[in-house]
């Protein structure tokens, strides 16, 4: 059986001197999404990249989504910014927001698809009223903040449980919602969270640590389509 399989290298790990150039490569390598970490040494013990980065570095993605993954709070002040430089996906963490449902129209409304995160103990009952709402739920395997982290495993059951949550919701409404993992995936262990349920496949320390971008990415390829 193939699985859908999207990779999502994240730029956590990129050389942030050449940002542009390291986006290209992972296009040219056969990225699904680019993966766009911000972060604000407040919801998470770390700094990172705001919109004028998305902006700058949209072009360099010929087309290829950016999917947002706001690890800031609040969450609403920044989300038309992203929508205006040009994310695809915007997800936020629900203990970041005040208001998770309101957070969630706004992504829609600024014309972006929505996602929540669920850090690895925060339950999935946060689903129970937003998920169709929707378009994406991402589940951290590390705790967030730094890339390069070991994948926790009990990702996995909650992968699983995810899956169950995504597919009763799809048999209701007919709408397609990726299953997006994030933290210490790596080619030798991407097999089993495709087969715990993912779609969507975050990468950070494996693609850009790696010598060749485009091999990593068709390994992990690989390794999910053999997923049985
Ligand atoms: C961590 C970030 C991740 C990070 C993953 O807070 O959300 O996207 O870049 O890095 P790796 O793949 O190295 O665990
Ligand atoms: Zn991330």
């Amino acid at each position: 059986m193939s699985r859908t399989c999207r990779i999502a290298p994240s730029l956590l790990s990129a050389d942030f001197a050449r940002l542009g150039e390291e986006v290209r490569s992972i296009v040219a390598a056969g990225a699904d999404l680019v993966h766009f970490d911000v972060m604000d040494n407040h919801y998470v013990p770390n700094l990172t990249v705001g919109p004028l980065v998305c902006e700058a570095i949209r072009p360099h993605a010929s087309g290829v989504p950016i999917d947002v993954h706001l690890m800031v709070e609040p969450v609403d002040r920044i989300v038309p910014d992203f929508a205006k430089a040009g994310a695809t996906f915007v997800s936020f963490h629900p203990e970041a927001s005040r208001h998770v449902d309101r957070t969630i129209a706004l992504i829609r409304e600024s014309g972006c698809r929505p996602g929540l995160v669920f850090n690895p103990s925060t339950p999935l009952d946060w689903l129970d009223w937003t998920l169709p709402k929707l378009d994406l739920v991402l589940l951290m395997a590390v705790n967030p903040g730094f890339g390069g982290q070991a994948f926790i495993p009990h990702t996995l059951a909650k992968l699983a449980e995810a899956r169950r949550r995504i597919d009763a919701e799809r048999a209701r409404s007919g709408r397609e919602i990726l299953l997006e993992v994030d933290g210490g995936v790596k080619v030798d262990n991407i097999r089993a969270i495709a087969l715990a349920g993912a779609d969507t496949f975050v990468a950070g320390s494996a693609v850009f640590g790696a010598k060749d971008y485009r091999a990593t990415i068709a390994a992990m390829r690989a390794e999910v389509a053999a997923a049985v």
